[in-house]
């Protein structure tokens, strides 16, 4: 089982979209029983993959007793993959989580998903906190979506240094360029410079997400975004393996 966190402290660079379409690779693509963590209560995950709101509104009961998490997982609109939505109660788990006193709830919560899925994939919101700090710890890997721009390389620097502080044992992290736009010279020159890096194209196929409630693979097979997203799956799937995690 690998758990798979896509997260940055910045807000709006793509990572709910990415969240979304790697999930669905995961299914599609691998194979893998896959469910979608969704962390953030904007709740904008569940959403781009057409999960009923119905039963989201449980969620945060999940970190108030010994609840098993697996029940209150949800269908979404792609088969065979699963959700655990968020609710709005997530808004104050940074203090539940604080007055619990348990350092490591969310690696617990994510080891029982594993009973039953082998790739967990969660979606983060943009804070710096103790809940971020129990996702960096519960994570094999940490993707991090950066547009190119000072402000993300900025932001780069946060998160690796957040990381590195979470734990002895930190997860290696996956920087991605994320809404790349080649007409731009901040990102052509950013390109260049990030040369091993994943790119995620800017794109309305990845806006579309959104105004359609599909991954892009499914109404958009061969977009540059698709095929991005595609790419970025297969280095997630092949540092795993390179890190003898199945
Ligand atoms: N590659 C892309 N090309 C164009 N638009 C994109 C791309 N990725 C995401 N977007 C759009 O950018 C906006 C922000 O994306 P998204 O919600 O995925 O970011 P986020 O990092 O999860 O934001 P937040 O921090 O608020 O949770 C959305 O309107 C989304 O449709
Ligand atoms: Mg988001």
């Amino acid at each position: 089982m690998a758990v798979i966190a896509i997260y940055s402290v910045k807000g709006g660079v793509g990572k709910t979209t990415l969240a979304a379409n790697l999930a669905w690779c995961s299914v599609a693509q691998s194979d893998h029983a896959t469910v979608l963590w969704d962390l953030d209560a904007s709740g904008g995950a569940g959403f781009l993959l057409g999960a009923s709101e119905h039963g989201a509104k449980q969620s945060t009961t999940l970190f108030d007793a010994d609840r098993d998490p697996r029940r209150l997982v949800a269908d979404t609109s792609v088969a065979n993959l699963r959700i655990l939505p968020a609710d709005e109660g997530l808004r104050a788990l940074d203090i539940k989580l604080s007055r619990i006193g348990n350092r490591s709830r969310i690696s617990r919560i994510a080891r029982d998903l594993g009973k039953d899925y082998t790739r967990v994939i969660i979606d983060c919101p943009p804070v710096q906190s103790e809940l971020s700090n129990q996702i960096i710890r519960a994570a094999d890997l940490v993707i991090v979506p950066l547009p190119p721009s000072p402000l993300s390389t900025r932001a780069f620097a946060q998160v690796s240094k957040q990381v590195q502080a979470a734990s002895k044992r930190h997860p290696p992290m996956l920087p991605v360029l994320s809404m790349v736009d080649m007409r731009r010279n901040l990102h052509r020159k950013a390109v260049d410079e990030a040369t091993n890096w994943p790119i995620i194209p800017f794109s309305s196929a990845a806006e579309q997400c959104a105004v359609r409630q599909q991954p892009v693979g499914q109404f958009a097979r061969s977009s540059a975004t698709a095929k991005g997203i595609d790419t970025l799956w297969n280095a997630i799937e092949a540092k795993l393996s390179a890190m003898e995690i199945g």
